[in-house]
């Protein structure tokens, strides 16, 4: 007899429906799974064989011919073993309960059938909710993830025994309990605080502003100066995730596979920092089952390119559709999937080969000529998209062993906060959220500066000879500075301290 099964299958982030057949008919004992199957759909037969008989029931030695419909789409994945081997045992009455129709099933079975979890459970299920689908069957270790979904019920089995216990008998299984969201609960601590990083007046002022306006930072200094704590300490003063950025943000984790399982939603921002040997896939995403790069693990939080010299150009420039679009589409043979990707750029770059260009205690031995080709690496598309650079050398001995209290990351934030809250203000009715995404009309707008200033703007356009585009960074730069005083003008101190972001233009760069 035929048996058809409810189950869902993922494209990028969004879930769709896909209709399970299971027919049993005499023939040749053999499974066939029809519907363009991926290689693991095809060893989904073995798995559900062997968990089919090592549940307690026997595997039908006829012909079975499961088709997955709609049979246009690539399917991936693993997540159609447990809904296929629920469909064998309906056909075969070997499970007498129609219940099953009730259901959207999903899982991944082992051998012995257990049911293993599955990546980018939430996106299904979210995809599955907005669709109409109420109840679910889902793997146990995927509860969590299950439980911040409000409206649906989902119920969490260990084993195909328990499944098919389950839809025999219901009633007893209680869903899994919704659970309100917490952004940085309590117990969250980051890996570091501003407050342990002495001195570096200059660069923790700078990252304060870049977040406050949302601009992306590049750090020039020399090998130990500090760059890679204090861009990790950026997290530590980024507005707490709202909702619905957590749950973007655990969605993409999910499909990725790198979820903490045990969690079930990311709660703070991500600090990602692939190495300059990483390949340009796995930056932006792609490969051979079209999963979300780095440059979208990163959404809504920090990406950090350590040494930005050190990556290769195709890699950098492939950055520019993320950093101006704040999203990558990954394409493959069958479909073209899109995941999110908004996040703050920090890079970090000695300023020279040597690394002591500009340092007070030691010699730069480059030449001028390998000096510029060196910062020539990083031109174009992605120091387009930098506002701030900021300079830096090592802390002195005294002032690294001083016990001087260092200012906290929570009260960083809090003025954090407040520039925000005059930037979601003045963008109300605007889609954008933050200084740093004005275009020049709204520069225009609102980043008028007294005649005071101007003139200090074209007199270090003189003798800096920055280009047009610098001119709209300081303004959009200016506009934060104001912000974090709670300016309402821009004034002519604030340009002039957003003119000093500019130190590659200033030094080097013409
Ligand atoms: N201002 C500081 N306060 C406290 N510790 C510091 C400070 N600067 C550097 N350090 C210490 O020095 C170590 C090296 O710093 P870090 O790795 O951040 O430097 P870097 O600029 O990234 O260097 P590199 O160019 O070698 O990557 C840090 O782990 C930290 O312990
Ligand atoms: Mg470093
Ligand atoms: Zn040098």
């Amino acid at each position: 007899m035929l048996a058809k099964v409810n189950s869902f299958a993922l494209s990028g982030l969004d879930g769709y429906k896909v209709d399970i057949e299971i027919d049993i008919n005499a023939g040749l004992p053999k499974v066939e799974i029809i519907g363009l199957p991926d290689t693991a759909i095809k060893e989904s037969s073995e798995r559900v064989t062997s968990a089919v008989k090592n549940s307690g029931y026997h595997f039908p030695i006829k012909r079975v011919i499961v088709n997955l419909a709609p049979a246009d789409t690539k399917k991936e994945g693993s997540l159609f073993d447990l809904p296929i081997a629920i469909g064998v045992l309906a056909a075969s009455e070997q499970l007498f309960s129609r219940s099953y129709k009730d259901y959207v099933i999903l899982g991944e079975l082992s051998l012995d059938g257990k049911l293993r979890p599955i990546d980018g459970l939430i996106a299904i299920l979210i995809s599955g909710m907005q669709q109409g689908y109420k109840k679910f069957i889902i793997p146990r270790d995927n509860a969590a993830e299950a439980s911040f979904i409000k409206g649906i019920e989902a119920y969490c089995v260990g084993t195909l025994k328990e499944a098919c216990e389950l839809l025999e008998e219901g009633g007893n299984v209680a869903p899994v309990p919704y659970r309100e969201f917490e952004s940085s609960p309590a117990e969250a601590v980051f890996d570091v605080d501003f407050a342990d990083v002495k001195g570096q007046v200059a660069a923790k002022r700078a990252l304060e502003i870049a977040v406050a306006g949302g601009h992306n930072v590049l750090m020039i200094g020399p090998p130990g100066a500090g760059k890679s704590m204090l861009a990790k300490c950026v997290v530590s003063i980024m507005p707490d995730l709202t909702f619905d950025e957590a749950i973007e943000v655990t969605k993409i984790h999910s499909v990725a596979g790198i979820l903490d399982e045990k969690k079930g939603i990311v709660t703070s921002r991500p600090f990602r920092t692939p190495h300059h040997s990483t390949t340009v896939p796995a930056l932006v995403g792609g490969g051979t089952k079209s999963k979300p790069g780095e440059v979208s693990l990163a959404n809504h939080g920090v990406l950090f390119l350590d040494e930005v010299p050190e990556y290769s150009r195709h890699a950098l420039e492939t950055l520019r559709q993320p950093l101006e679009d704040g999203f990558v589409t990954v394409s493959r043979v069958q479909q073209t999937v899109r995941y999110p990707s908004h996040f703050m750029l920090i890079g970090s770059m000695n300023p020279c080969p040597c690394g002591n260009f500009g340092s007070k205690k030691h010699i730069c031995t480059c030449t001028p000529q390998s000096i510029r080709k060196y910062i020539n690496k990083i031109s174009g598309p992605l120091l387009d998209r930098i506002d701030i650079q900021i300079e830096l050398d090592a802390v002195e001995f005294n002032e690294l062993r001083s016990r001087a209290e260092e200012e906290k990351s929570a009260d960083i934030k809090a003025r954090v906060m407040k520039a925000r809250a005059v930037q979601s203000a003045r963008y109300d009715s605007l889609p954008i959220f933050t200084n740093a995404e004005m275009n020049n009309r709204l520069i225009k707008e609102y980043c008028e500066i007294p005649a005071e200033a101007e003139s200090l703007m074209e007199s270090a356009f003189k003798k800096l000879s920055l280009s047009a585009r610098a001119s709209f960074r300081i303004l959009r730069v200016a506009r934060t500075i104001a912000d974090l005083e709670g300016k309402d003008k821009i004034e002519t101190a604030h340009v002039a301290e957003a003119i000093q972001y500019r130190s590659l233009d200033r030094k080097y760069w013409n």
